[in-house]
């Protein structure tokens, strides 16, 4: 069974939300090319990269990656960028909770209302189900369906920095679980958990 599902640019938009030094910029580069780089620059504006994974179950999922800027200046850009994404991946470092208070802003105040509320809007989305043999459009699914989850995770990263954790486990996960993301620990230095981030994102994809 092969089922692939794109839109009409050809993948689920993802956004990485999160202050700015988390290491979104980080987590992509791991994802993308397999590296790290420890001088890693702030992002300015927003960067796109996109990138396909295949799961065990032989489905394709491209995700059309869009890294924004962590830095308050940036703030008023970042609704340009999670407006009618299938994916927020909202980042925060475990050994700051300045950065996991404002991982909970993004939640609360930003993606709960707009991201859920905008999702109908990408009229140009088809999706390839090959279970139907048919292509449709994604907001005909969508008056068909109703509006399919929103995918949100939780992501605690630098886990590599044990010794300077601030945040344990736990408070990320009951976080999570109360506002329907799932939560995952990663590191982009040592390549921890991230590809599985993205697999469980994948998993999780109407
Ligand atoms: P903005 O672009 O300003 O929003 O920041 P960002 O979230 O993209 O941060 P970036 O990925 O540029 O990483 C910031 C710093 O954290 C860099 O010095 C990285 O080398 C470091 N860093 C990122 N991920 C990790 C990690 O998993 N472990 C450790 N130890 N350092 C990391
Ligand atoms: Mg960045």
């Amino acid at each position: 069974k092969v089922k692939v599902f794109s839109d009409a640019n050809g993948g689920f938009k993802l956004v990485l939300l999160g202050d700015s030094g988390v290491g979104k910029s980080c987590i992509v580069l791991r994802f993308v090319r397999g590296q790290f780089d420890p001088t890693s620059k702030v992002t300015v504006g927003a960067s796109f990269l996109s990138q396909t994974i295949a799961l065990q179950d032989s489905t394709t999922v491209k995700f059309e990656i869009w890294d924004t800027a962590g830095q308050e200046r940036y703030a008023a850009l970042a609704p340009l960028y999670y407006r009618g994404a299938a994916v927020a991946v909202v980042v925060y470092d475990l050994t700051s909770p300045e950065s996991f208070t404002k991982a909970q802003y993004w939640v609360k105040n930003e993606l709960n209302g707009v991201v859920l509320s905008e999702y109908t809007g990408i009229p140009e989305s088809i999706i390839f189900n090959a279970d139907w043999g048919e292509y449709r459009t994604w907001s005909k699914e969508l008056q068909k369906h109703g509006s399919p989850d929103i995918v949100m995770a939780l992501v605690g990263n630098k886990a590599d920095l044990l010794d300077r954790r601030e945040i344990p486990a736990e408070e990320g996960i009951e976080y999570a679980e109360k506002n329907g993301m799932f939560y995952i620990e990663t590191s982009a230095k040592t390549a921890d958990n991230i590809n599985q981030l993205f697999e469980e994102i994948a998993k999780r994809l109407p």
